[in-house]
């Protein structure tokens, strides 16, 4: 009896775990299977959300659906995938780029810029082709950065920059965020087994006035273009941060053995099916005629599109034409770029004024009649520096033409061929006096109004300006007694490399400068409370935060206070190079200074800077007075004990994943012992460096050039 229980017992407890497994497998298969499903349902809404612009679902549906799938993610990381619609999001760790090769070089396109140059091209083409007809796929030149995307068996595998051409950096994690481009293409399609598309990355202008307007506000330096802004962001270490940033490709260029025909422009309209986004504004052409057409109708309606372009592309349609074209060694011969003139206007100048930047540098500014320029009204143009205001030989009243170019300030390119207009015209008459009275009122033609001299002494504070040797501005030399530069200094004093400070910003700052509260960075350790709060405001938490960055940058290495401090031509490397060779504030204000040049890496222009910097009594006093706040003043303890020249003069290359220390320990431990970590192998890398995983690419490469591959052990009881 005791037995048939005890066997009766086993057999219900092992049915019970039977049944209760079949079961959890069975929901498992389900659960794999709607992981499976969602993600293609996902894929599709998105190509028709991105690409398309023609969703099926409403937002909130595809939130939900989304949901579901995370969550079903979350209980299967077994079923892990980079390229679920999920990853879309991007991650917090930080990327590394290894450099991949191309498997075709990623060559660039020649440029013309006028009706000649496009016409020599069709009649090279012609020649090429000994008579035969062909086609020119006309195409818009997007302006972003190119990329090249890898497929296999569907699914994207690698996502590479163009780099120098020959080799570019993986930057897959940042591309999959990237919602027009297709991560998993359609199962059915009769797309080649393995294939490679390129095409441009670029932000939208929509998203580009997003950006700055958010980097506006958040006191960030702003983003010359979008082409600038896509770069930067797709080079972002931290792919939630590309997913953030609203970024779009267009594609452009089908590689590849298997892919479906003859035709350039047929090519892609198949790529355009399996789910890529490929341009609308594609055309084939096969006269001269039509080629001028097309860049005339763009060269205006480019105008109305959501991204930059800057020209068109003509390619030879053909395949078997495009191959017995061939190629230069820079670009192919089938191809070329066609650039648009940058937008120009034509307005009158006014008055030249001059504005003194937190670095001393002086620069000229047009102010000028407003002009609508490229979707914006311009009444103020830079003229960069001494040089290009004296090229551009101007007087009060010309009529200048302006140009938005690279960068967000428009500039003067040069003086309108036509006669000014009459005087009846011209607005502002008024701010003409002072400028030359009667005689600067502009003629007819141009250069009749007064002349522009550039300033000899600082707008700002009245000292004498000078022109360092090398540069192309004149700088106002008064570091401590002119406010832009006291404010650029205290800017440089917080910023991250330097102290720290990182709960105050120039906006701050300025107002602090403004009310009084602080005349150099020194006073920053004096600030309270009490004279920072609003008055009728009971929340201090900012602050409170403010004083307690403030604080805790009492704790930031000597090295860092030594390139805070602002000695003109120190920067990071040379403090750091300073503070290691002697050791304290006192013996660098010391130096001689036939000493400091014997430092390797501190040439005449620093040395002499060092010197000059320590001779001012300012400078002497506020660092006494930094000293007295308890800020840093010499090496730490375990610094000098861990200091040596052990790597003195050797280029070290880290690559791959490490045991005992991170990445910039072994970089700080580089520095250290007097070597320099530099980021890509040359001929001139002394070893690698190289922990677990090390990139395939920097293996071939170290390999290939013969450098030594040292690991962590090796390298560690190197520098004992
Ligand atoms: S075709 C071998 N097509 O322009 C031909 N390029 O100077 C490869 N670009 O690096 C390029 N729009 O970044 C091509 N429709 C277009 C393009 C385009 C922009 C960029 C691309 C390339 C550069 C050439």
């Amino acid at each position: 009896m005791g037995v048939s229980l005890i066997f009766f017992s086993l057999l219900n407890v092992y049915c019970y775990l039977f049944c209760n497994f079949a079961l959890r497998k069975d929901f498992k298969m389900d659960e794999t299977k709607r992981i499976l499903q969602l993600r293609e349902e996902l894929h599709q809404h998105n190509y028709r959300y991105y690409v398309e612009n023609a969703p099926i679902i409403s937002d909130q549906e595809f939130d939900f659906l989304m949901h579901e799938l995370q969550d079903l993610e979350a209980k299967h990381p077994e079923l892990f995938d980079p390229n679920s619609p999920t990853q879309r999001v991007g991650s917090d760790l930080n990327n590394e780029f290894e450099t991949v090769i191309h498997s075709r070089p990623m060559l660039s396109l020649g440029n013309t810029y006028n009706r000649e140059e496009v016409a020599d091209f069709w009649q090279r083409v012609s020649e090429g082709l000994m008579g035969a007809p062909f086609q020119i796929c006309c195409e818009l030149k997007f302006d972003g950065l190119s990329i090249s995307l890898h497929y296999e068996d569907g699914r994207l595998v690698r996502a590479v920059t163009r780099g120098d051409g020959v080799q570019g950096d993986d930057v897959t994690a940042n591309v999959r965020t990237i919602r027009s481009i297709p991560l998993q293409l359609p199962k059915d399609g009769d797309y080649p087994r393995q294939f490679e598309i390129r095409g441009e990355v670029l932000m939208p202008w929509s998203s580009f006035d997003r950006l700055n307007a958010e980097r506006e506000k958040a006191e960030e330096p702003l983003f010359a273009n979008p082409r600038n802004a896509a770069s930067g962001t797709l080079k972002s270490k931290n792919s939630s941060t590309v997913a953030q940033r609203g970024l779009d490709a267009y594609l452009y260029y089908l590689l590849g053995d298997g892919i479906p025909g003859d035709g350039h422009y047929q090519n892609l309209e198949a790529a355009a099916r399996w789910g890529f986004q490929i341009s609308r504004n594609m055309r084939l052409v096969d006269t001269l005629e039509g080629v001028f057409e097309y860049i005339d109708y763009w060269d205006v309606e480019r105008k109305n599109l959501p991204v930059a372009t800057d020209g068109v592309v003509l390619k030879v349609n053909s395949l078997a034409q495009q191959k017995s074209l061939g190629m230069t060694a820079k670009s192919p011969r089938w191809a070329i770029a066609y650039k648009f003139q940058a937008e120009q206007a034509e307005t009158t100048l006014r008055q030249v004024v001059f504005q003194v930047g937190r670095t001393g540098a002086v620069t000229p500014v047009a102010n000028m009649d407003p002009v609508q320029l490229a979707g914006t009204q311009v009444r103020r143009a830079t003229l960069h520096n001494a040089d290009v205001m004296a090229s551009l030989d101007l007087h009060v009243g010309d009529r200048v033409l302006v140009e938005k170019g690279g960068e967000i300030i428009p500039k003067i390119v040069g003086k309108s061929p036509l006669p000014a207009p009459p005087l009846e015209e011209c607005h502002n008459l008024a701010e003409l006096e002072g400028l030359g009275g009667n005689e600067a009122l502009p003629q007819r033609g141009s250069g009749e109004g007064a002349s522009i001299p550039f300033v000899e002494f600082c707008p700002v504070c009245g000292s004498k300006l000078v022109r360092y040797e090398g540069e192309a501005s004149y700088y106002c030399p008064n570091d401590t007694g002119c406010p832009p530069l006291i404010l650029g200094r205290i800017e440089h004093f917080i910023s991250r490399k330097a102290m720290n400070i990182n709960s105050l910003g120039p906006e701050t700052v300025d107002d602090y400068f403004r009310r009084g509260l602080i005349h150099d960075a020194a006073d920053l350790y004096e600030l309270t409370e009490e004279q920072l709060s609003e008055p009728l405001s009971s929340d201090n938490k900012g602050i409170r935060k403010i004083l307690a960055s403030i604080e805790e940058s009492k704790r930031v290495p000597f090295e860092r206070v030594l390139y805070a401090i602002g000695i003109r031509f120190v920067g990071e490397i040379a403090a750091k190079t300073l503070a290691r060779y002697y050791g304290s504030m006192d013996k660098v204000a010391e130096a001689t200074l036939d000493s400091l040049l014997q430092i390797n890496g501190i040439g005449e222009i620093i040395a002499k800077s060092v010197i000059s910097y320590f001779a001012n009594p300012i400078n002497r006093h506020f660092v006494e007075r930094l000293r007295e706040y308890g800020l840093q003043m010499e090496i730490g303890e375990q610094q000098k004990q861990a200091q040596s020249d052990k790597l003195e003069g050797q280029s070290i290359v880290i690559s791959g994943v490490f045991q005992h220390h991170s990445r910039d320990e072994y970089k700080a431990l580089i520095e250290q012992h007097g070597g320099k970590n530099v980021g890509s192998i040359s001929a001139k890398t002394s070893f690698v460096l190289a922990g677990d995983n090390m990139g395939p690419a920097k293996l071939e490469k170290a390999q290939k050039l013969g450098i030594r591959i040292m690991s962590e052990d090796e390298f560690l009881s190197l520098i004992q």
